[in-house]
């Protein structure tokens, strides 16, 4: 454990819970980063999701590990962790070490990501599998005994505030159809244009897991934002 780690990190799946919550900094104030984590951590949020963009998989750049250590020290939130690079696996190392809890991977980026997802296991961390919108949904589909989490995005990857693709619902209800039929213990996160009416319509396809960044940060209150999300899934 590195100084200042809470000594203490809730552990993801801990929590039984119909929904995860999971709110993507890519949309917070940056010059308030510690404000905005400590509002969507006191307002319930389950995981904290942060974006990594290397300006090669998608045109943005965001961050490296050096934030994510920051960010451990002032957060008990399990960190899921989406690897938007073309060499996933030369950071799963050093995003383990800053206290990631899930790394996430695209299937577009690797040779076999069953095998990417064994190796982020034997580190001790959830594992997870993302696929684009463009991309086959089989590619996801029979990754899914080594997955913890699989991730379908709802927008093209890149960005935040853009709007959830229609494709989507029937995407995401292939994997749910998958991972019922063979009973694999695995999140279905979807992530990209999640506000009160996409939440729904994806957990109606059978999403567990949702990941917001626009739809609360850019939100007047973030907190509240996120409580109406919960509350518009839960009468999904
Ligand atoms: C997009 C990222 C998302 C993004 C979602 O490439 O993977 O996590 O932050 O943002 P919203 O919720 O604004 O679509
Ligand atoms: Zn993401």
């Amino acid at each position: 454990m590195t100084a200042g780690e809470p000594a203490v990190r809730k552990d993801s799946w801990s929590q039984p819970r119909r929904y995860r919550i999971c709110p993507s900094i890519l949309s917070a104030d940056f010059a308030r980063l510690a404000d905005e984590i400590a509002r969507v951590e006191r307002a319930g949020a389950d995981f904290l999701h942060i974006d990594i963009m290397d300006g090669q998989f998608v045109p943005s750049l965001t961050f490296g590990p050096i934030l994510v250590e920051a960010m451990r020290r002032l957060c008990a939130l399990p960190f899921d962790v989406h690897l938007m690079v073309v060499e996933p696996l030369r950071f799963l190392e050093p995003f383990a070490r800053a206290g990631a809890d899930h790394l996430i991977v695209h299937a577009e980026t690797v040779p076999d990501l069953r095998a990417a997802a064994r190796a982020i296991r034997a580190r001790g961390l959830r594992a997870g599998g993302v696929v684009k919108p463009g991309t086959p949904i089989e590619r996801l589909v029979e990754a899914l005994p080594d997955l913890d989490i699989a991730l379908v995005m709802t927008v093209e990857p890149g960005q935040g505030g853009q709007p959830f693709l229609e494709s989507s619902p029937a995407r995401i209800a292939a994997v749910r159809a998958a991972i019922d039929a063979a009973g694999h213990d695995c999140l279905l996160l979807v992530d990209g244009g999640i506000g009160e009416e996409t939440i729904a319509r994806a957990a109606r396809a059978g999403a567990d897991s949702f990941v917001a960044g626009h739809s609360i940060f850019h939100a007047p209150d973030p907190e509240g934002a996120l409580r109406r999300l919960r509350a518009a899934v839960e009468r999904a």
